[in-house]
């Protein structure tokens, strides 16, 4: 195995893959980690930026950060000072910057480590949550190679922000908390009084932050400190805080100041010696909760071991399904950094960045659940049964809420409602289980639970009573795509995205309710996929590609009368893989995918970008041209393009689309991103940044590209009776290996490329050394089977 891959200018993955090593700091953009449990959470950039949260990344927010990616100095920092020549570094690159510090930045699925050397003294500085607690930790190991005797101090700093984030009102904010050191267990205990947010029960901002946190050492501290004011001095900075070099501290704690945590540990090392300590920032409901997690948790011992477990559990959950072809970086990709991104930011974290949410998207974590399919199934269901209860009585859904506050945001958005089936008919298709369709939830707005199956159909009756006298779907506020804000505000504007989504739910739901025997609302359903399917090729049809829709007053969206936002993606990718275009037609539209929309970066959304802001389409043409939605490469839907692009057996376009978005080759200079997870966009051609990577983390591209790659460029993947197995691997690839739990038993798949399959024949299989016909494996007879295929494809 190679010590390093991927080298750039930057970094490098480790051989494993595992971690990413970033070698100089000087990167162009931040490149973070997002490190969660299913309660806390933490970022920290390659700086050593960052902040923790707990249970809502904005309501919830237990340490202070600036969103300021440029300077990316803000959050905690952990300073060393040499007590005899009173120089000072920080053990991460920021605040300091010290010029003769060598710093490196691991950041691995769970923990990131900062490994300082400077003057003879390597100081390595671990941050982690906990694998289940509400804590994060910190372990600190100094190592003495000066060959003389140091006497060090080190000093941990963070601000406290116990409330909502961002808090531009910190002068206000800092009113209500309160601090408190507590000697006995070498910890500092912060809380606040007030919690800025609204709530019917508690009234408006009357009532305390619910959490109390403690920020603990495993050495008494020789000075602690509470006051921002006390540690920097005025009008000092992080960089040169008066503290540092002070020989006291005044140690202000209590209700009247500038909140913040810093603990001075001096260290004796004597040549050749070393030294291990351990930080805890522990979060609970009451102060003697946290300070007891604390004293659990604050050794160098006790966060060894939980590190140990934190790297376990996360090899451990992804280990159950694995793929193997010929491009190393893409398998680290696809096996480990998209899916711990879909976990640890989308799912536990939920947040970024470049943007601290704490919500649930309906949409949005719903599909990124599906990331659990095929290892932990049973969290997709519990995600499927939170967004369910997340429904009003009529079908209707939040657009997003907020876990903590339940507050919530009613959109006139048109799909969001639907995803509820589709994620449920991915699970059914995974799991065969249909007694989920029986799960009792209860709606928004009526405690009676009802059936997961009522709840789908209140969202299709909703859905199908918004239909326009074409029998085209009304597209609201939008439809997936949020920017499309303005399209249908009038209920007259249609969406021909919106009628491929809804037909593909009608083909699957048609089959569903055949399978659970009811076959009168299956062959209603069925109808009605005819007729939409049969409406959408009458009216949605451009000539050489799929429309987008129509606004309000009846003008074409993705027309190719349009001089901007002549082709949407969406409209032509989900006409293949919901089966709405006939062959030829899917052939033609995705010709003009190749030819309009296929860019170096990844898919365009659209093409080409807005120019000018238009009223009566919504933001998405308020953005810059090239960013975002307007005209850049957004990877969620520039993903299904490459889904949809398999499916019509354009492998080439496949390839080139998947090797366009893939992160971990990409130039540096012009991306700027992470190499390690994918962006949630990529600046457009009408960009002059053409290429340049952002939002990363925050993105559902990364539970889709994982189910992408092994479902349509391996193809291996479910249906109601078995496994397909029928790849489209990119050309000049010889094969590829994966292995696969499916309803209990697991399959070791091997895909091997061939020359001699007769005409029209794509996949010949082999289950178990037998001849398979077509490319369905029958599902398993009982779990715990173990499987062996072979698959030789064109
Ligand atoms: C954002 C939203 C997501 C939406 C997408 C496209 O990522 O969270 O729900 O589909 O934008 O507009």
């Amino acid at each position: 195995m190679n010590d390093t891959l991927r080298d750039n200018a930057y970094g490098h993955f480790s051989g494993d893959g595992r971690e990413y090593v970033i070698t100089d700091p000087r990167t162009p953009r931040p490149w973070v980690n997002v490190i969660a449990n299913p309660r806390l959470g933490l970022v920290v950039s390659q700086t050593g930026s960052g902040f923790t949260f707990v249970d809502n990344s904005q309501l919830g927010v237990i340490t202070r950060w600036q969103q300021e990616l440029v300077e990316d100095c803000s959050g905690k920092a952990l300073y060393l000072r040499d007590a005899a020549t009173g120089s000072v570094w920080s053990a991460a690159p920021a605040p300091i910057w010290a010029p003769d510090a060598r710093h490196i930045c691991r950041h691995g699925l769970g923990f990131t480590t900062f490994e300082t050397a400077r003057d003879g003294v390597d100081c390595r500085w671990t941050l982690l949550a906990h694998a289940e607690r509400t804590a994060e930790l910190w372990l600190v190991e100094l190592a003495n190679h000066s060959g003389r005797a140091r006497l060090l101090e080190l000093v941990a700093y963070l601000e406290w922000n116990c409330g909502v984030a961002p808090a531009p009102r910190r002068e206000f904010q800092k009113l209500f908390m309160e601090t408190a050191y507590d000697d006995g267990a070498r910890a500092v205990v912060a809380r606040s009084h007030m919690w800025e947010v609204g709530s019917e029960c508690w009234g408006h901002w009357n009532t305390d932050f619910p959490y109390v946190a403690a920020f603990a050492c495993s050495e008494p501290p020789a000075a602690v400190e509470g006051d921002k004011l006390e540690f920097l001095g005025r009008y000092r900075s992080l960089r040169d805080p008066a503290a540092l070099a002070a020989p006291t501290w005044a140690g202000r704690f209590g209700r009247h100041g500038d909140p913040v945590a810093a603990m001075r540990v001096a260290v004796e090392l004597p040549a050749g010696g070393s030294k291990a300590m351990a930080f805890v920032l522990a979060v609970e409901s009451s102060a003697d909760e946290a300070l007891e997690l604390t004293r659990e948790l604050a050794s160098p011992e006790a966060v060894r071991s939980a590190l140990n477990d934190v790297r376990r559990s996360w090899q451990e959950r992804l280990a159950a399904h694995r793929v193997a072809g010929p491009d190393p970086t893409l398998d680290i990709l696809v096996n480990d950094w998209a899916r711990y991104q879909a976990i640890s930011a989308r799912l536990w974290g939920r947040c970024g960045y470049y943007q601290q949410s704490g919500a649930y998207g309906f949409r949005d974590q719903l599909q990124d659940s599906q990331v659990w399919l095929t290892i932990e199934p049973e969290r997709c269901r519990q995600q499927i049964a939170l967004h369910a209860a997340h429904q009003f009585a009529d079908g209707s859904v939040y657009h997003w809420w907020h876990p903590l506050s339940e507050l919530g945001h009613v959109t006139r958005m048109t799909d969001d409602l639907l995803w509820l089936a589709f994620v449920t008919a991915g699970y059914l298709k995974e799991t065969g289980d249909i007694d989920i369709l029986r799960d009792e939830v209860p709606f928004l707005d009526d405690p009676h639970a009802a059936p997961l199956l009522e709840h789908i159909e209140r969202a299709f009756a909703r859905v199908f009573r918004r239909t326009s006298t074409r029998g085209l779907p009304f597209i609201g506020a939008g439809d997936w795509n949020d920017g499309l804000s303005a399209v249908g505000l009038e209920e007259k504007g249609e969406s021909v995205w919106l009628g491929h989504f809804l037909a593909g739910l009608l083909r699957d739901w048609s089959e569903i309710h055949r399978r659970r025997g009811d076959e009168r609302r299956a062959a209603e359903l069925e109808r009605r996929r005819a007729e939409l399917v049969d409406a959408i090729n009458r009216h949605g049809w451009d000539g050489a590609w799929y429309l987008r829709g129509t606004l309000d007053d009846g003008t074409l969206l993705g027309s190719a009368g349009n001089a901007e936002g002549r082709i949407f993606l969406n409209a032509q990718t989900w006409a293949v893989l919901a089966d709405v275009a006939p062959a030829e037609r899917a052939a033609a539209c995705m010709a003009a995918v190749a030819e309009h929309l296929a860019d170096d970066a990844g898919a365009l959304l659209l093409a080409p970008a807005y120019t000018v802001p238009r009223r009566d389409i919504g933001y998405i043409t308020r953005y810059a041209p090239g960013l975002r939605e307007n005209g850049g490469v957004y990877s969620h839907a520039a993903v299904w393009a490459i889904a949809a692009a398999a499916k019509v057996r354009n492998a080439g376009l496949a390839a080139r689309l998947l090797h366009a978005m893939d992160p971990t080759g990409k130039d540096p200079e012009r991306y700027w991103a992470e190499p390690y997870v994918l962006p949630g966009n990529v600046d457009g051609p009408a960009s002059p940044w053409h290429g340049r990577g952002g939002w990363t983390w925050y993105t559902g591209s990364a539970a889709w590209l994982h189910r992408v790659v092994c479902e349509w460029v391996l193809g291996v993947r479910p249906e109601w009776d078995g496994l397909v197995v029928d790849p489209c691997l990119p050309p000049g690839w010889p094969g590829a290996r994966m292995t696969r739990p499916f309803r209990g038993a697991t399959y070791e798949i091997e895909i091997e490329r061939v020359g001699d399959l007769p005409d029209g024949v794509w996949t010949e299989l082999e289950l178990d050394g037998a001849t398979v016909v077509g490319t369905l494996l029958p599902a398993p007879r009982a779990a715990g089977e173990r499987h062996r295929v072979r698959a030789r494809c064109r």
